[in-house]
């Protein structure tokens, strides 16, 4: 198992406000990436000066700190893993998603899937691109490769890969409405097999998130998922 996901609240001890802390870390070539990301990610967010006074600008400097310790502590131990990471941080109605790789975040709008998330593929014009113009190469091996080894173009970890894939997350700053139902952040071993709108058309009806994100895990294994699945499910009180 290379997924791992957190999901819990904690407490910003300089406002005393609460905060929910959410994601999923799929890792590639390990588990240790992941792993360390889910175990860093959030304390470095919350540690920083910008927390929650410019909420975007501390998660982006959260994900390039994060991975920059990855990289340090991980030389030593001579690994080159890597993961992906989406990530939601729910301040009072305001929820910031944000996410490197392909692992996704999706809400449901009154029954509408709305992506959160951005899936960073290799050949996607943008991302070719900047792979290029960094002396990257983008190859066809069963899949579009950065390198013709990794299928996502931006990751924590993957040391050798590292001038091209990049730590720099995609963002979306979002404020909650009373049409807002859920957050469901999911690794690529489930949308492999499901659609945004199947997935929050399937679990709508759930009153229970733990029971949805059951629900949604055992049907991916039934469409014959062949990866591994992680899924959160965040229910909004309305
Ligand atoms: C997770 O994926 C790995 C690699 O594909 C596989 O060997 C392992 O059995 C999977 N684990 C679970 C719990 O699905
Ligand atoms: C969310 O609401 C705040 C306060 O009303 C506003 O300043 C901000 O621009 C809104 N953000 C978005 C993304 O709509």
């Amino acid at each position: 198992m290379e997924d791992f996901h957190s999901a819990g609240y904690r407490k910003d001890p300089r406002t005393q406000q609460v905060v929910g802390l959410f994601g999923i870390f799929d890792g590639h070539g390990g588990p240790n990436a992941a792993d360390y990301v889910r175990c860093n990610l959030f304390t470095n967010m919350m540690q920083s000066q910008k927390f929650v006074s410019d909420l975007p600008g501390c998660v982006a400097e959260a994900y390039e700190v994060t991975d920059a310790q990855y990289l340090k502590q991980d030389a030593t131990a001579g690994r080159d893993d890597g993961c992906t990471a989406v990530t939601a941080v729910l301040v009072g109605q305001r929820l910031l998603v944000a996410n490197v790789g392909d692992s996704r975040a999706v809400l449901s709008r009154g029954g509408r899937a709305v992506a959160l998330s951005v899936d960073h593929k290799p050949n996607v014009k943008e991302e070719r691109t900047r792979i290029e113009s960094a002396g990257g190469v983008v190859v066809w091996a069963g899949t579009w490769r950065v390198g013709g080894v990794l299928a996502v173009s931006r990751a924590f970890g993957d040391r050798p890969l590292k001038k091209f894939v990049v730590p720099t997350p995609a963002m979306m700053d979002e404020n909650l409405t009373a049409e807002d139902e859920f957050l469901l952040l999911a690794s690529d071993g489930l949308w492999d097999v499901m659609s945004n709108q199947e997935a929050v058309t399937l679990i709508r009806d759930i009153k229970d998130p733990e029971q949805a994100a059951k629900k949604i895990t055992e049907e991916a294994l039934g469409r014959g998922s062949n990866d591994n699945i992680s899924c959160v499910v965040i229910l909004f009180q309305r």
